[in-house]
């Protein structure tokens, strides 16, 4: 009878819903699930605006940039906030469903905690919320993104010396400042990795007249971004078309630079740290000279960010241990302690 409470217990999951990846923690188990937020729809054209879904998660990226018309692949979470709930919905059954275990009888996790952007609204929330209630979760826990990034990154959330966390995902930078298990400060902005890759995309238009996909955009940030020139990373040949005569076209760019054309959306994220700073009670600001600001998410892997956040605001900048999983950990920490350690979770939402 024990094991079997246990069984039950142990397939609550966390679910990280970031707007570029979606990661499951399962209790006693870790990160069991970690796959891009995307989904491929069949797009009905006979104007009844119906809508099939082909795909979810890493199956939906690979047909990104390569569908035929009548195939569409979308990023419910785009923005940093629900862009399509019909979607986000059925992505959040599908990957509910995908962890769930087939034999247990009642399959669905019990407990879920998901995270939520701080920027997101009541609507949003509840809306998110009842995507899972509708999967067959008995009960759901919101936690805010800076909270769970913050735990996952090993920040002492619990002590009354303030922290700060920045988490740049794909669609927002979110900024807290934590003190006593709960956030003192939260921002979020809709400038992180997605506008990055859009300002290269920009750029290498503009200045090559070549037209490039999205995944090229990403790659070449990736490859020879940089927010700093002390982190310079050579060239790069990338592939194209041209937009003078339409031909398929290869050209060579510098890692200066793209880091010229990320600049004005780099000092945006720099804007926020230091208006989080700025609106910081003095003395929990005051903390911040010993505590400095800890990087995560996949935004906080470009070449010298740390560099650059240290040299703007004179604190301590480092970069979390695998910064792709801290929300995921957070989350999952959050879950594994639901019942002594409630002060994380939103519980008025
Ligand atoms: N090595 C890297 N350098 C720069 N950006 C990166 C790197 N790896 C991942 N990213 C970016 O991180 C973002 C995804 O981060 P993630 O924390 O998963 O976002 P979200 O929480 O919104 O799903 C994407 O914009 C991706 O391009
Ligand atoms: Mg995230």
């Amino acid at each position: 009878m024990f094991k079997k409470l246990l069984g039950f217990f142990s397939s609550s999951i966390a679910i990280d819903l970031g707007t570029a990846n979606t990661l499951v923690y399962m209790h006693g188990k870790g990160i069991i699930l970690n796959e891009p937020s995307m989904v491929a729809l069949a797009v009905d054209k006979s104007g009844m605006g119906g809508r099939k879904i082909l795909a979810v998660g890493q199956e939906a990226k690979v047909m990104l940039g390569k569908t035929p018309g009548q195939i569409e692949v979308v990023r419910p979470m785009k923005d940093g906030v629900i862009a399509d709930f019909n979607v986000t919905e059925q992505m959040i059954k599908y990957f509910i469903k995908k962890v769930s275990s087939q034999k247990v009888l009642m399959s669905v996790p019990p407990t879920i905690v998901i995270c939520v952007p701080c920027g997101s609204t009541q609507v949003e929330r509840r809306a998110i919320k009842d995507a899972a209630l509708a999967a067959g979760a008995r009960r759901v826990e919101l936690i805010e993104e800076a909270m769970a990034a913050a735990i996952g990154a090993g920040l002492p959330v619990e002590s009354p010396r303030a922290s700060m966390v920045v988490d740049i995902g794909g669609g927002t930078t979110e900024v807290g400042v934590i003190s006593l298990g709960g956030l003192v400060y939260a921002n979020s902005i809709r400038v992180a990795g997605d506008r990055l890759d859009e300002v290269i995309s920009n750029h290498i238009r503009a200045r090559h007249g070549l037209l490039i996909g999205e995944a090229t955009a990403e790659e070449i940030k990736k490859q020879i971004g940089s927010a700093h020139s002390g982190t310079d990373n050579g060239e790069m040949e990338i592939r194209g078309r041209s937009v003078y005569d339409g031909l398929p076209k290869k050209i060579s760019i510098t890692s200066s630079e793209i880091r010229e054309a990320l600049h004005d959306a780099l000092d945006q994220m720099v804007s926020a740290v230091k208006q989080a700073l700025e609106l910081t009670p003095p003395e929990l600001a005051a903390d911040m000279i010993d505590s400095g600001i800890v990087l995560t998410g996949g935004g906080a892997l470009l070449r010298g960010l740390d560099i650059l956040f240290t040299e703007t605001t004179q604190l301590k900048v480092t970069v979390a241990e695998e910064p792709l999983l801290c929300v995921a950990k957070g989350c999952g920490m959050a879950l594994d302690h639901l019942s002594d350690q409630r002060v994380y979770l939103n519980r008025n939402k």
